[in-house]
């Protein structure tokens, strides 16, 4: 038993995680994207270092960078892209955290030429994307640990419970909405640990680096209790 918060306590881990958003192209010079800063997953990317880990991190489109030694950034643009790389790392992975804002739906067709205005309304047709956290659930075997977020807004305990069954998680971390309403662009979260077993958690506003401790912490005390 490792003691919790101690130094190295991730020494020889190796770690996944997803952090930013997704952007999904329309036609050259067009997305669809979201406002996911990325911050919160490279604290969680940091944290999990610090503590020994070797972390890799799939980055989407994001402005956040890092001088820690022992993280490994992948970047990426789309969800699948996202998706073929956790694919390719989960088998080797003992910690995967997927705080990416993944897109959940992608246009059908990326158009080969700028699309010119018409008149009237433009139509594009969006196909869902691939469930990235559920797929690594399906694959989860003894030994690896797997942590997803949720975002909601409204009915959130029972979202959240219901993300930690269906996507065969052991914690989710519910991010509460701050009291403007808006979850993006703080460099604070109110989250709630909801674990496999019935254990919640409810902590106070904080720094993300901060709430990334939180997070680990309870990572380190599953692996390991
Ligand atoms: N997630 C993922 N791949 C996707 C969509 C979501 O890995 N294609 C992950 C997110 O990174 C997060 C968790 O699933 O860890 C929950 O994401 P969220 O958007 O809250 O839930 P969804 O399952 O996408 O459902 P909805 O958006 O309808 O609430
Ligand atoms: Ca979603």
């Amino acid at each position: 038993k490792e003691p919790e918060g101690s130094g190295q306590a991730l020494a020889g881990k190796k770690a996944l995680v997803t952090a930013g958003p997704t952007y999904e192209p329309i036609d050259p010079v067009r997305f669809i994207g979201n406002h996911s800063s990325g911050k919160m997953g490279l604290a969680i990317a940091e944290e999990l270092a610090r503590r020994g880990a070797e972390v890799h991190l799939v980055l989407g489109p994001s402005a956040v960078k890092t001088s820690l030694p022992g993280i490994y950034i992948h970047k990426v643009q789309t969800a699948e892209q996202m998706y073929d790389t956790c694919m390719a790392e989960f088998p080797t992975t003992d910690i995967a955290v997927m705080s990416a804002a993944v897109a959940d739906y992608t246009p059908v067709e990326k158009a080969p030429e700028k699309i010119k205005k018409t008149s009237g309304t433009l139509i594009i047709e969006l196909t869902k994307t691939k469930d990235i956290l559920k797929s690594l659930g399906q694959l989860k075997k003894n030994g690896q640990l797997l942590v997803g977020f949720a975002l909601e807004t409204a009915n959130e305990r029972q979202y959240a419970l219901d993300k930690l069954t269906s996507k065969n998680a052991d914690l989710i971390v519910l991010n509460s909405l701050n009291d403007e309403g808006a979850g993006f662009g703080y460099d604070t979260n109110k989250v709630t640990i909801f674990e496999k077993g019935g254990n919640e958690i409810v902590y106070d506003r904080k720094p993300k680096q901060q709430v990334a401790k939180d997070i680990v912490d309870r990572i380190v005390n599953k692996l390991y209790v």
